[in-house]
């Protein structure tokens, strides 16, 4: 089976925990209709959304959340083919606590935009392990910083 990877960022518009809980709550039943799996990396200065699923779904709900006015600069970083699902049974994993990944002023800097592919996919790659591994391990895992 051949999935469609889409990762995109942008700015969050007026972010609020209920904000938030509505565009996951909404997200989280569309994507069970759309067989669509990832995980949405929140915070008041940042979304980056990982979507994975069959290609014309993704590419259908990337072109809703596009017209969606609760984000603006939406920049697509990562659009690939690929065999397997980083997120399967998520049907949109949320994730705080994120500060490892870019500090406030690089994200205002334009970061996100100018990351290497392989690295932005890399910041997934982490949060699914970290979905792995019990929270007494997490702690050494940051602190030597493997990606
Ligand atoms: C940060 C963010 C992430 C979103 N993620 C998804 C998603 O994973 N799947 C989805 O269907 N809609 C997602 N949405 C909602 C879409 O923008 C849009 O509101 C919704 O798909 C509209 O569906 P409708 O045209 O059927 O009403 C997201 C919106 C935002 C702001």
């Amino acid at each position: 089976m051949t999935y469609l990877r889409l990762i995109y960022a942008s700015r969050p518009v007026d972010y609020a925990p209920e904000t938030l809980g509505a565009v996951l709550a909404g997200s989280q039943r569309r994507n069970i209709r759309d067989d669509i799996t990832g995980a949405l990396i929140a915070r008041a200065d940042l979304f980056l959304q990982m979507l994975e699923g069959p290609a014309s779904l993704v590419d259908q709900a990337y072109a809703r959340i596009r017209q969606d006015p609760r984000h603006e600069n939406m920049r697509l970083l990562v659009r690939r083919e690929t065999q397997w699902r980083l997120f399967p049974g998520w049907t949109m994993r949320e994730a705080s606590d994120t500060e490892w990944i870019w500090t406030p002023e690089q994200v205002a800097h334009g970061l996100p935009a100018k990351a290497p592919r392989h690295e932005v996919e890399a910041i997934f790659v982490r949060l699914w392990r970290e979905g792995l591994t019990p929270p007494a391990r997490r702690f050494t895992l940051r602190r030597k910083s493997l990606l």
